[in-house]
């Protein structure tokens, strides 16, 4: 049974006092405990996430990590960096770190294998373009950027691992893509898997959607065979809304 997850990705939202009053407005929230939270907030306000939530089973993400431990990388954080603050959880490969920064598959990978090798939970974001979804190219892109990210990741470091299936279409947009269209993908997410490692392998991994996920359409979403849980951008900023998605 995958325990569903629900992450918050706040992006350069938030200062150090804006989270911890966002933090303090989720806490006094009863959240299903059934369900993974997870709030994935700016660097600055890592080290005050964390403090807040200790004992509230809600798990802290970062954003993005180098894949070096340190050295002449001006402006980047490294994984152990990350460590000293008992991060969980770091987002890698958004699509917006891949269409503004210069990700790509292969630098994905190298973070991939940085962030297991130290104890950071990956949430790997694949997801393609409009123009690659008219052009029909959708699944295989999105296939190779699983195969891509998964490089030489053994088998059990790979079902630590959540995949966030994230069509640039939808993100930010408040066009969600259907329950159908999205349960598509991140099946076909979940046989890329398969063929890479094995069925066990692709069952126990968690695959999420992401991409203008809301109170109104989550249960939907969630009621799909294949989709474990959400990444959430816009909709993670409200306290009130985002309870209304873990307690979906
Ligand atoms: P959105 O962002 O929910 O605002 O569409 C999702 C994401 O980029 O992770």
């Amino acid at each position: 049974m995958r325990k569903p997850i629900i992450a918050g990705n706040w992006k350069m939202n938030k200062t150090i006092s804006e989270a911890a009053q966002l933090i303090g407005d989720i806490k006094r929230e009863t959240l299903n405990q059934s369900v993974e939270a997870v709030l994935c907030v700016p660097y600055l306000s890592i080290g005050k996430a964390k403090e807040m939530t200790e004992g509230s089973g809600i798990k802290i993400g970062a954003q993005n990590m180098h894949w070096e431990e340190n050295g002449a990388f001006t402006g980047e954080i490294s994984p152990i960096m990350l460590n000293e603050l008992k991060v969980d959880y770091v987002i890698l490969g958004h699509s917006e770190r891949r269409q503004y920064f210069n990700e790509t598959d292969e630098t994905v990978n190298k973070k991939v294998h940085s962030a297991i090798a130290h104890g950071i939970a990956p949430i790997v974001c694949v997801g393609e373009t409009l123009e690659q979804r008219r052009d029909n190219r959708h699944k295989e892109i999105v296939r190779d950027q699983v195969k891509g990210a998964f490089l030489d990741i053994d088998k059990n470091d790979a079902k630590k691992t959540v995949i966030a299936y994230e069509p640039i279409w939808a993100i930010g947009t408040g066009e969600t893509a259907s329950s159908e269209q999205a349960e598509e993908m991140c099946a076909l997410v979940r046989n890329t898997i398969e063929e890479i490692y094995d069925a066990e392998t692709a069952e126990s991994i968690r695959i999420q959607y992401g991409g203008s996920v809301k109170p109104g359409n989550v249960s939907e979403l969630m009621s799909m065979d294949n989709i474990d849980g959400a990444l959430v951008g816009g909709a993670s900023l409200k306290s009130s809304d985002f309870v209304k998605l873990i307690n979906y």
